[in-house]
């Protein structure tokens, strides 16, 4: 890394390429290389790069107005988007939900954890306000985020800086902390959170956050039929909210505009960040059921917390624009076509000696690399394999997402691929044949 650079990089020491460049599933780099975004950028950017209707709706809000800050004024554009957003969620937000506008997916979990707490304040039970969540999750960077979240390489060197509110058994078919298969396990990991509330003091539960599709961490475990709704019936019996994270699975990625419809489940809370503006500007958002949001009308009224940026009308005015393209381009009903195909390019790569699993639900996909595939031995952490594939993916032109850890915390290494909704059979060709590559580069014997 050049010692004249300014910007503060997630690696002093690795090399970063400079992205100049935009448009549909392909990023452009100032050395005149061409990169496929099969990962979306991290599962951000689902209608593509460089859709110039979003800049101009971006440019016109900025035009009329910029900001105005959320203590003296609300504004068009965030009402009409917090107006979408509950039109596509599930049923129980009708009819009195509100959205929280933030600007990114942290935030977001930061604001619900808030929200709960202040929530059974207002009813009367100022005692509960534990957020209880899985081990191997993510929920975002921020210190209120990292304690709800499991990722223990994420967590580790912050340990010291995090409370301990109670994490249950991570819900991972492929990798079972229970040794029990589905569906003799009798959804043993959902009922772990009873086990865990009964083996602390539940009185002070206040909610239980969980990703649907398990994203980075576990690289796109989706769980079993059956466990979505046990773990609601849990809460509901508990007197706990339940807090969807769909920052990664949100706006569509997995078919659905959000993943808990797969199931019908209908959480108190909905996060999402990421994909609500495709990449153009930051925002995130946490939706709220009325039974929450009268809690606050009949209490307090004011919410104890609060960002500058919260509900900006800019972010806001992208990501209007954002989902008036799904709309119009019939994005949501694209991704469980395009996810087919992607789905049969990659399958093939099943039959390689250290392809453990290729998993995942949409466009949201993951690939697990193992070192022994009859028992899925995991490699060892050192071996560094998820990086290695990655960086052996993207000398091929694509772009991946590795994670380590998805075994124990430390070993099994995984990519995630989360490509934009509008990604074509070509590409997913493209997409495997690189894969193919990178496979037979880091696994040469
Ligand atoms: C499920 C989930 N929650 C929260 C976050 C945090 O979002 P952000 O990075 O926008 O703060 C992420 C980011 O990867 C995520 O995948």
């Amino acid at each position: 890394m050049s010692n004249d650079a300014a910007l503060f990089p997630r690696n002093f020491h690795k090399d970063f390429p400079v992205a100049v460049r935009g448009e549909g599933c392909w990023l452009f780099s100032g050395d005149g290389r061409k990169y496929l975004d099969a990962a979306g950028s991290a599962a951000v950017v689902n209608i593509g790069h460089g859709v110039l209707e979003i800049g101009r709706a971006m440019a016109e809000q900025s035009a009329q107005l910029a900001f105005a800050h959320t203590s003296q004024f609300h504004s068009a554009p965030a009402e009409k988007l917090a107006a979408h957003l509950l039109d596509l969620a599930p049923p129980n937000f009708k009819n009195g939900g509100r959205v929280y506008f933030t600007s990114g997916g942290s935030e977001a979990t930061e604001t619900a954890i808030k929200l709960v707490r202040q929530y059974h304040i207002e009813k009367g039970q100022p005692a509960r306000y534990r957020v209880l969540s899985r081990r191997q999750s993510y929920h975002g960077s921020t210190l209120g985020a990292m304690t709800v979240s499991g990722n223990v390489a994420r967590r580790a060197p912050y340990q010291p800086l995090l409370a301990e509110w109670g994490h249950i058994a991570p819900c991972f078919c492929q990798h079972c902390p229970f040794e029990k298969t589905f569906p003799q396990c009798r959804l043993a990991c959902a009922d772990d959170l009873e086990n865990v509330l009964q083996a602390t003091d539940s009185s002070t539960a206040a909610a239980f956050i969980f990703e649907p599709v398990v994203g980075a961490t576990l690289g796109a475990a989706v769980p079993p039929e059956g466990y979505v709704a046990r773990i609601a019936e849990i809460c509901r019996r508990r007197g706990m909210l339940l807090i969807a994270d769909e920052v990664m699975t949100g706006i569509g990625r997995t078919g659905t505009p959000f993943a808990v419809q797969h199931w019908g489940v209908e959480p108190d809370l909905i996060l999402t960040g990421k994909g609500i503006a495709s990449g153009y500007a930051p925002l995130g958002a946490v939706l709220v059921a009325p039974n929450v949001i009268e809690a606050f009308e009949n209490g307090n009224g004011a919410f104890k917390h609060g960002f500058t940026y919260q509900a900006h009308p800019v972010a806001t005015a992208a990501g209007n624009a954002v989902l008036d393209y799904i709309e119009s381009h019939n994005l949501f009903a694209r991704v469980a076509r395009a996810a087919e195909t992607l789905r049969a390019a990659l399958a093939p790569l099943q039959a390689h000696r250290h392809v453990g699993e290729i998993r995942g639900l949409g466009l949201l996909r993951g690939i697990e690399f193992v070192r022994d595939k009859s028992t899925l031995t995991p490699f060892d952490a050192s071996q560094a394999i998820a990086e290695k594939i990655r960086s052996a993916a993207m000398e091929e032109g694509v772009l991946t997402y590795p994670t380590q850890g998805c075994v124990d915390g430390t070993r099994g290494d995984h990519i995630l691929l989360a490509p934009p909704f509008i990604i074509t059979p070509e590409e997913s060709a493209l997409i495997a044949a690189a894969l193919t590559s990178a496979l037979a580069k880091v696994f040469p014997d």
